[in-house]
């Protein structure tokens, strides 16, 4: 099937061509991303292959609709990016790859983690001047401490591993607790309030829907513990960035390792090194010395993308040939969470 991959970059039009070559659709990359302007790029194709920040509303759906897009082929987990309601009054089937690799998320939090408590930027800046002074390199141990886990799915599952085998105590919060993974590995469910007080870590690996949304605020902030450290590979705005910026100014924040921005869309995956940054909220994060920020790349490993890029044809395979679709989202999904 002709297929119109948005948002294309280098990495994963590699693993796409390289995956194709088992299923033999046509894939024509475009690097615009997807919205209402750019919709007519995709004119002519049946499935369109968008990315985190392609964002299908109401009106980009509508003209991928006339345009004759029959399914929208997510080459991510996340879907908030689409108006799932609109795509199911058109008709148009979404599917995502809800499980690639989720060691490479987690382990990319650890990798935040353990490079700001370990100060290892700092560290690495400075041998390169080949001063080799440790002062103002204390870090602490990750053995022994609370880490809080909010969201125990795919994710949340490989973070708690990642943390018990650091010997860290875990507690978790997740709407749909499982009972027997806890007893398994060894933490507790416990209710927000709880896992704030309690962690000196906390990571975020719950998906972004209403409930979600700035669940990290002023008042989450004011329950957590002085010098806490957060984690977000989730969505940038399960974090209100002005909260988290206040929290950081007092010190009552220790640190944040940040994979996601709730403004990335249009800033994150592209090279403005030439330019003047025009977000000042994201500016100001990116001058605390304890503020840790990679551009989405949690999910940027070799296997991730080969699996990304398999799970995405074969929804494509199954579409063509009529066959349910494993991977569909509904519309219900999204609403199973209460709002
Ligand atoms: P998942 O669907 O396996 O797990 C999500 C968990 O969150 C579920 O256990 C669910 O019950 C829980 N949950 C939902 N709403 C909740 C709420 N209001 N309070 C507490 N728990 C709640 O999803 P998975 O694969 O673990 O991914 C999690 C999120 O990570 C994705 O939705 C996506 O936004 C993000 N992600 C980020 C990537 C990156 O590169 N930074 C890559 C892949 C995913």
């Amino acid at each position: 099937m002709r297929i119109a991959v948005f948002d294309t970059h280098r990495f994963d039009r590699a693993a796409l061509e390289a995956a194709n070559a088992r299923h033999g659709h046509e894939l024509a990359f475009f690097e615009a991303r997807l919205r209402e302007e750019t919709a007519a790029l995709a004119a002519g194709f049946p499935v369109v292959c968008p990315f985190v920040n392609d964002r299908l509303d109401a009106p980009t759906l509508r003209a991928l609709f006339d345009g004759g897009t029959r399914l929208v082929a997510l080459r991510s987990a996340g879907y908030n990016n689409v108006d799932l309601e609109a795509a199911h009054q058109l008709g148009i089937p979404v599917v995502r790859v809800p499980a690639y690799s989720p060691w490479a998320v987690a382990e990319h939090a650890f990798a935040l983690l353990l490079s700001l408590v370990r100060k290892v930027p700092r560290a690495w800046f400075r041998v390169r001047e080949q001063n080799f002074s440790l002062e103002g390199l204390v870090g602490w141990d990750l053995h022994g401490k609370t880490m809080g886990v909010v969201g125990t799915g795919r994710i949340g599952h490989a973070a708690v591993r990642i943390a018990r085998g650091f010997g860290m105590r875990v507690l978790a919060n997740d709407i749909r607790p499982d009972e027997r993974f806890a007893a398994e590995a060894g933490f507790e469910y416990v209710d927000l309030p709880r896992l704030y007080r309690e962690s000196d870590v906390i990571s975020l690996h719950v998906p972004l829907t209403p409930a979600t949304h700035h669940l990290i605020d002023a008042h989450a902030l004011a329950q957590m513990k002085q010098g806490v450290v957060l984690i977000n590979t989730g969505r940038g705005a399960l974090i209100d960035s002005r909260a988290l910026i206040d929290a950081l100014k007092k010190c009552h924040v220790g640190g944040a390792c940040l994979d996601v921005y709730e403004e990335e869309e249009g800033i994150f995956f592209r090279d403005l090194s030439d330019r003047v940054l025009l977000d000042d909220v994201l500016a100001r994060l990116l001058t605390f010395p304890n503020v840790l920020v990679t551009a989405h790349q949690a999910f940027l490993t070799a296997e991730a993308l080969a699996n990304i890029a398999e799970t995405t044809l074969a929804s494509v395979d199954a579409f063509e040939r009529g066959e349910p679709l494993e991977h569909e989202v509904r519309a219900k999904e999204v609403l199973r969470d209460p709002a």
